[in-house]
């Protein structure tokens, strides 16, 4: 009896983690979950900005034209001018999570 507890016990923390684990992570394990959590809702979720709001595409001439540098600082510091909507680097986005971000929008230069 006090066997079967103890494992149905096990069994219950197998699943909560199993099931709580994911969520905690999702938004920050790869570049397209950064850029979802954090880029998309300027940038847009095909990355071609809105031109209305004077916020550039990710995929235009002009970025792709932009050094893997460039990008870092822009995305992490807010470029050159410092623009606070950027900065991600004071918003919880490690510098991991830049070079992940930066290969998703690399990536998305290709299509
Ligand atoms: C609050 C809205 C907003 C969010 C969130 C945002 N951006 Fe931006 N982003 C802008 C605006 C506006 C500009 C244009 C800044 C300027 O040049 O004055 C810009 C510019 C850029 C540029 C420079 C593009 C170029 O051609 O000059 C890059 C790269 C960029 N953003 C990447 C990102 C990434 C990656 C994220 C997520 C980590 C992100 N942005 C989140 C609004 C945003």
């Amino acid at each position: 009896m006090k066997m079967t507890k103890l494992v149905i016990l096990i069994v219950m923390i197998a699943l909560a983690l199993f099931l709580v684990l994911p969520n905690l992570s999702w938004a920050a394990d790869d570049g397209a979950g950064v850029y979802k959590a954090k880029c998309a809702m300027c940038h847009g979720v095909d990355l071609a900005g809105k031109p209305a709001a004077k916020i550039p595409s990710l995929v235009s001439d002009d970025a792709k034209k932009a050094t893997d540098a460039d990008l870092t600082d822009m995305i992490a510091n807010g470029g050159k001018d410092k623009k606070a909507m950027h900065a991600f680097a004071n918003k919880g986005v490690s510098a991991d999570q830049v070079k992940m971000v930066i290969a998703y929008i690399r990536d998305a230069q290709k299509k």
